[in-house]
């Protein structure tokens, strides 16, 4: 298990961790966002998802209601969009208002798994989750004015060579 840490001043300095954090990303893997209201977990995974190369930044909006987001990085015909280096489907889950199993289920997340996606979880905490899938956990706190602390903790790679 590694743990890396950041400060980000800036929205756009978070978005930019999330293009660095996406190009090491590789399916099937299960991205946990932990962090307070406006800590920036939403403002992160604009970089990741762009970064993977499956929608552009202003694209990746908060899945408050619908709890789900689905994105692809295969190339989409007649785009001119940059192709992901691991096609895959990309889901963009956020677990604040999950009420109960039943709502879990509906949200297909085993099958996004089992089909290697990578799949990104706002609020985690709101559901406990198996842990056997690679796993990259990242904590985003507020450090003051605009500035955030990204703390990585990523046990994927093991999991990977193991
Ligand atoms: N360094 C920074 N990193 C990320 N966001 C920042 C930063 N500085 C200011 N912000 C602002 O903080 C807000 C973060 O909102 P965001 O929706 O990403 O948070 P969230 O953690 O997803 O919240 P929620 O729990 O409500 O889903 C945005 O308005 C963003 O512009
Ligand atoms: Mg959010």
């Amino acid at each position: 298990m590694t743990a890396n840490e950041f400060i980000t001043r800036s929205a756009e300095e978070t978005i930019a961790k999330g293009r660095e954090i996406a190009a090491k990303l590789r399916p099937p893997v299960l991205v946990l966002l932990k962090g307070d209201l406006g800590a920036g977990k939403t403002t992160l995974t604009k970089g990741i998802i762009s970064g993977l190369g499956a929608a552009r930044e202003e694209e990746v909006t908060s899945p408050t209601f619908n709890l789900v987001h689905e994105f692809s990085n295969h190339i989409p015909a007649g785009s001119l969009r940059r192709a992901g280096a691991f096609p895959c489907k990309v889901y963009h889950v956020d677990l604040y208002r999950i009420e109960s199993f039943h709502d879990l289920e509906t949200l297909g997340l085993e099958d996004a798994l089992s089909e290697k996606a990578i799949v990104i979880i706002e609020w985690p905490e709101h559901f406990a989750f198996r842990t056997d899938w690679p796993t990259v956990e990242i904590r985003l706190d507020h450090a003051g004015g605009d500035s955030r602390r990204i703390a990585i903790s990523d046990s994927s790679a093991e999991a990977r060579t193991m």
